[in-house]
């Protein structure tokens, strides 16, 4: 059975539907497919960046309902948080001997901080961030990484890692992760209909938010601009609140009706989009119980990570005793 792993970085942002349909339901996809799939919160990464506790505290907690609730399985997914199995951190020790400072020097969010200027406001947790996430995934001999594009160069790194580690030992002790990085993965329009949905372009539709601002993104949704009055014939191609309702909207048939009215100007883009955000209530109706459900029961996401954690350590242990015993260490 081929293995999986992805980690998600609790660096604060509220997931978002791009989020979803880009990275996050492809990843959950995979725990129904015949895969063992492996999923942690790289709060260890998160350091990096995040610097106050309580903050830090909020949004691993807020990653880790926000996964279960959209699906994550715990009986089918390893799901686990980076710091509770130290074995990542102690490999990343021994493969930062596996690549050079040069190497080092050149992955690209490093090398973008840098040209940003102020060096002295990089820290080594980011400079090293690369090792660390080539630990995450070397420990557990993994087959496939599903990442988005920006991730592609890491996985390489793993690799050369992997690759330099085997050389030297003369075995080919790594198995060489392959990157899965689906063509349109975090391609989703964001509501200006310009760019890719993302938080900082303030062009998002929330998942877990209050029904009132996820009705507030959908009414500004920007829609065929051509088109001045309803009874305008309009476009539907390319029309973000029509690639929303492609996506969210289960009753196709509905869909159909209000696509061939636009085209023929007997709909009002007010309709659209509040059947749009009938859709987006009906489609997240069961996530957005559960993650409610979950909020209140904080005995249960314990368990659920001390049982991830137990079963990632079977793996992890392993593999630092054998790379001890190869280097010399045991
Ligand atoms: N760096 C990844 C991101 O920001 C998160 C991550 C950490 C990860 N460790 C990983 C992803 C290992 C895949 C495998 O999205």
């Amino acid at each position: 059975m081929k293995r999986i792993l992805s980690g998600i970085t609790p660096s604060g942002s509220k997931l978002h539907i791009g989020n979803y349909f880009g990275a996050v339901k492809p990843q959950i996809d995979f725990q129904d497919s015949d895969h063992q799939t492996l999923y942690f919160v790289s709060d260890l990464h998160a350091l990096t960046t995040v610097k106050d506790k309580t903050i830090l505290e909020d949004n691993i907690r807020n990653v880790i309902l926000d996964y279960l609730a959209l699906g994550i399985d715990p009986e089918k997914t390893i799901f686990f948080r980076q710091s509770d199995v130290s074995e990542h951190s102690e490999l990343a020790i021994v493969l930062a001997n596996y690549i050079s400072f040069a190497q080092m020097q050149r992955m690209h969010a490093y090398k973008d901080k840098l040209s940003k200027g102020a060096d002295v406001n990089i820290n080594m947790g980011l400079f090293n961030y690369p090792i660390l996430m080539a630990a995450d995934i070397l420990l557990y001999q993994v087959d496939g990484v599903p990442v988005g594009e920006d991730q592609r160069q890491h996985i390489e790194l793993a690799r050369d890692i992997a690759e330099n580690f085997n050389k030297v030992i003369k075995q080919e002790y790594f198995k060489m992760p392959q990157p899965i990085i689906s063509k349109d993965i975090g391609k989703v329009i964001g509501t200006d209909g310009k760019r890719k949905m993302s938080k900082s372009l303030g062009n998002i539709i929330g998942i877990f938010d209050d029904e009132e601002v996820i009705k507030k993104q959908i009414m500004s949704c920007y829609t065929d601009p051509n088109r001045i009055k309803a009874t305008d014939p309009g476009k539907v191609e390319a029309n973000p609140v029509f690639i929303f309702h492609d996506l969210l909207n289960q009753n196709k048939e509905e869909v159909a009706d209000l696509k061939a009215r636009y085209l023929k100007g007997t709909v009002g883009d007010v309709e659209v989009k509040e059947k749009l955000f009938k859709a987006h209530l009906e489609y997240f109706k069961e996530e957005r119980a559960l993650r409610k459900k979950l909020e209140n029961d904080p005995e249960l996401i314990k368990k659920i990570l001390e049982s991830g954690k137990n079963r990632a350590k079977e793996i992890a242990t392993k593999t630092i005793r054998e790379v001890y015993e190869i280097v010399g260490l045991s």
